[in-house]
């Protein structure tokens, strides 16, 4: 038998991520050599500081500052330094110096994928990153090969562990957004600046990412539909259990004809929605994350784990280097980006879904009708209504006072209604709330949320 010679493995990085994977790489090196059939070298760790404290104890010699030397050595780089400059830069070098890359950086694959994806081909280097969504989570590789016989029709998934963490607390625990937050924080599960959980902005980067292999299109994060959890409130989520829901900050990443023009494309989004509390993503707690596939063949499946976490994430990278590394070894092209079907990206406004409206609204005959006829005037199809009992409040209706009126002292008995719609398109729901939030009837529109999965 031929031995093949050791493989040269560089690091760019060593956050959380990095000391674990260099960690695991010096303490089960032997192992991962008999997986690959060659010895795995790990050459060095290029770092801005070489003195930083780390998670692990790693051996000092390993550490320089001169990345560049590093990656021209190298047969695979493994890029964690996250950001966008210089780690692109070090990737396209790296794959220009012959190496496979293995990367865990969401936001570069979101931003400039095609780029790189173009650079590897072009030289026939590849380009790993099951590490840039869903952490610990195998989903890239039963995206990219297990399902590549298959047709997925959507995917839908919790890919943010910190904004699920505080809508759970907000569910289990009855917390207020900045309570849950501030928990969050102190757990350690949010950043100082959350600013890119909980609005969405990380989840829009994962949801870009898997929407690109799932439907082979290249899906710029620019298309990406994306609200936040800001405006969630404690109501809200009470509101949604009572009528048999929980709020989850999804990705939804789907292919559908357009109802308007008849165009098939992708429709890519990450806003708040209810999923029923009997859909399996209502059963991801605390900062677990999930993916639930829907393919035309295989059926519904659903990807379940740690969406973040050194070490849990440490697994998804070796297991990229493992990949790289025997190509390395038995040679020949790996698999490249499909964007193949290219797809056009549709707007949000294509999507069809269903609404539950939540309304405060002035409890006098004929309101209800009033409001019902709304949602038929734009072709809304009500499937349920709830109210609750009134409540005397002073002040003036939202319509009543957009139409100039001044009945400040006022009192009046309101009740609240749940009413949820059937499957209708985005557009027509929009312009049904738009509708309703300047009626005379209505006090205040409470919340709008989309209501995504099966019905309780
Ligand atoms: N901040 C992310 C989360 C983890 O809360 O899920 C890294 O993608």
């Amino acid at each position: 038998m031929i031995e093949y010679r050791n493989l040269r493995i560089a690091l760019l990085g060593a956050g959380s991520v990095g000391s674990q994977v260099a960690r695991l790489l010096l303490e089960q090196g032997d192992e991962l050599a008999s997986r690959v059939g060659a010895g795995l070298e790990l050459i060095g760790i290029a770092v801005r500081d070489v003195d930083a404290p780390r998670d692990a104890d790693l051996p000092k010699h390993l550490f320089t500052t001169d990345a560049r030397t590093l990656i021209q050595s190298a047969d695979v780089v493994i890029e964690l330094m996250g950001g966008i400059e210089p780690a692109r830069e070090y990737i396209l070098l790296a794959i220009n110096s012959g190496a496979d890359v293995v990367t865990g950086n969401k936001a570069l694959l979101a931003t400039h994928g095609p780029e790189l994806f173009d650079a590897a081909e072009q030289v026939g280097a590849q380009l790993y990153y099951e590490a840039a969504a869903g952490g610990a989570i195998p989903i890239i590789r039963p995206l990219r090969d297990s399902l590549a016989g298959d047709r997925v029709r959507r995917v839908m998934g919790i890919v943010n562990g910190t904004t699920n963490f505080i809508l759970d607390r907000m569910d289990t625990e009855g917390d207020t957004l900045e309570a849950a937050l501030a928990t969050a924080t102190a757990l350690g599960y949010a950043e100082a600046d959350p600013t890119a959980d909980i609005e969405g902005y990380d989840a829009a980067q994962k949801a870009a990412i898997l929407a690109s292999l799932a439907f082979h299109t290249a899906v710029p994060v620019e298309a990406v539909h994306r609200e936040g959890i800001t405006g969630i409130t404690a109501a809200q989520v009470e509101a949604a259990q009572r009528t048999g829901y929980v709020v989850k900050l999804l990705a939804i990443c789907e292919r559908l004809t357009d109802p308007a023009t008849g165009v098939e494309g992708v429709v890519v989004r990450v806003h708040p929605a209810l999923i029923s509390r009997l859909h399996p993503l209502a059963a991801v707690h605390g900062a677990k994350n999930a993916v639930f596939v829907q393919a035309e063949a295989a059926g519904d499946l659903m990807f379940y784990g740690a969406g973040a976490g050194g070490l849990e994430t440490a697994s998804a990278v070796l297991g990229d280097l493992v990949s790289a590394a025997r190509r390395h070894v038995a040679g020949g092209p790996g698999v490249g980006e499909s964007t193949h079907a290219n797809l056009p990206v549709l707007s949000i406004g294509s999507v069809t879904t269903r609404y539950q409206i939540t309304l405060t609204v002035t409890d006098k005959p004929g309101v209800l009708a009033q409001v019902a006829g709304l949602f038929s005037e734009h072709g809304v199809s009500v499937e349920a209504v709830q109210q609750t009992v009134a409540s005397a409040v002073p002040g003036l209706t939202a319509g009543a006072a957009q139409h100039g009126d001044d009945r400040s002292s006022i009192v009046q008995l309101t009740a609240t209604l749940v009413i949820v719609t059937h499957e209708a398109p985005e557009a027509a729901l929009a312009a049904t709330v738009a509708a309703v939030s300047s009626n005379d009837a209505v006090v205040r529109v409470e919340a709008v949320l989309r209501v995504e999965g099966d019905t309780p």
